[in-house]
């Protein structure tokens, strides 16, 4: 990866301060990056080296509200006069069963896995159009591809965010030469995860069911989303990236 690349631009990160995001915030500022990231709540102390500290600008922000989510990327754009990449992150994998779910909690799970990446590309257009990166990644993942339940909820936002994807990227790629992808990661083994969710028979199962023997962790969905914001990519938009250990193969 030319880490080079990254350096002296600009990215915005939504819900970078943990798991997967909290690792693509790290990359992007140790190659030199300016990263603007969100969440709810602060960053816990600690979460990211000191010497990291020039290059990180995190802001509260919910984003399922768009106003705040305009809020957020006007600074960004006072601050920065454009912007390079935009990563799509924040995201709730809540467990539901159809029975258990009434119409407020799908809205729920529709405003922060897909309305939320419409909204803040939406707003992130114009500083995209005169940013060098010209590229956004939107964070799927393979449980609706692999029917997983209980995840019908989950399942039913995020498989949206795919033609959101593509349908952006034609948009977008004639109109300023921003590219669209997905990176699509299989079940990660971060904090959160473990700590919640993970059972010793689940790590069995994944390792039976991947072509990949180990456990994926967040740096293994670092390099992949990287890798098509960079230049490598340059003629790759609106495609799904899928990395699993080889669990799912299209
Ligand atoms: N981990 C996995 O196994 C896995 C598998 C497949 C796909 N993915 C995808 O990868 C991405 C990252 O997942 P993760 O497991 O790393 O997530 P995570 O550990 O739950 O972190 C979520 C981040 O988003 C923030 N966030 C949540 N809701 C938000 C909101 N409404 N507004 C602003 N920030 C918000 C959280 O901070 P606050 O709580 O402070 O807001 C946190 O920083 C997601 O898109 C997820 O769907 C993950």
């Amino acid at each position: 990866m030319d880490q080079a690349y990254f350096a002296e631009k600009t990215a915005i990160v939504t819900g970078g301060s943990s798991g997967i995001g909290k690792a693509v915030v790290t990359a992007l500022a140790e190659a030199g990056c300016r990263v603007w990231f969100c969440s709810r709540n602060p960053v816990e102390a600690g979460t990211f080296p000191p010497e990291l500290a020039a290059n990180l600008y995190h802001r509260i922000c919910d984003i399922t509200d768009p106003d705040a989510c305009a809020v957020f990327v006007r600074e960004v754009m006072e601050h920065e006069k454009k912007i390079d990449f935009l990563v799509n992150n924040a995201a709730y994998d809540g467990r539901v069963e159809l029975q258990d779910a009434d119409s407020d909690m799908f809205d729920r799970f529709v405003a922060v896995n897909l309305k939320a990446a419409v909204t803040m590309t939406r707003l992130a257009e114009e500083g995209l159009a005169k940013g060098q990166g010209k590229a956004v990644v939107n964070l799927g993942t393979t449980n609706w591809m692999l029917g997983l339940q209980p995840f019908t909820l989950y399942s039913a936002a995020k498989s949206g965010l795919v033609g959101f994807t593509r349908a952006c990227a034609r948009e977008l790629g004639k109109k300023h030469g921003i590219r669209v992808n997905m990176v699509s990661p299989g079940w990660i083994m971060t904090e959160k995860q473990l700590k919640l969710y993970v059972t010793e028979q689940d790590k069995q199962d994944l390792l039976r069911d991947q072509s990949l023997e180990f456990l994926l962790q967040e740096e293994h969905i670092t390099q992949p989303v990287l890798f098509m914001l960079s230049r490598a990519s340059s003629a790759i938009t609106g495609q799904n990236l899928v990395v699993d250990g080889g669990k799912l193969m299209q």
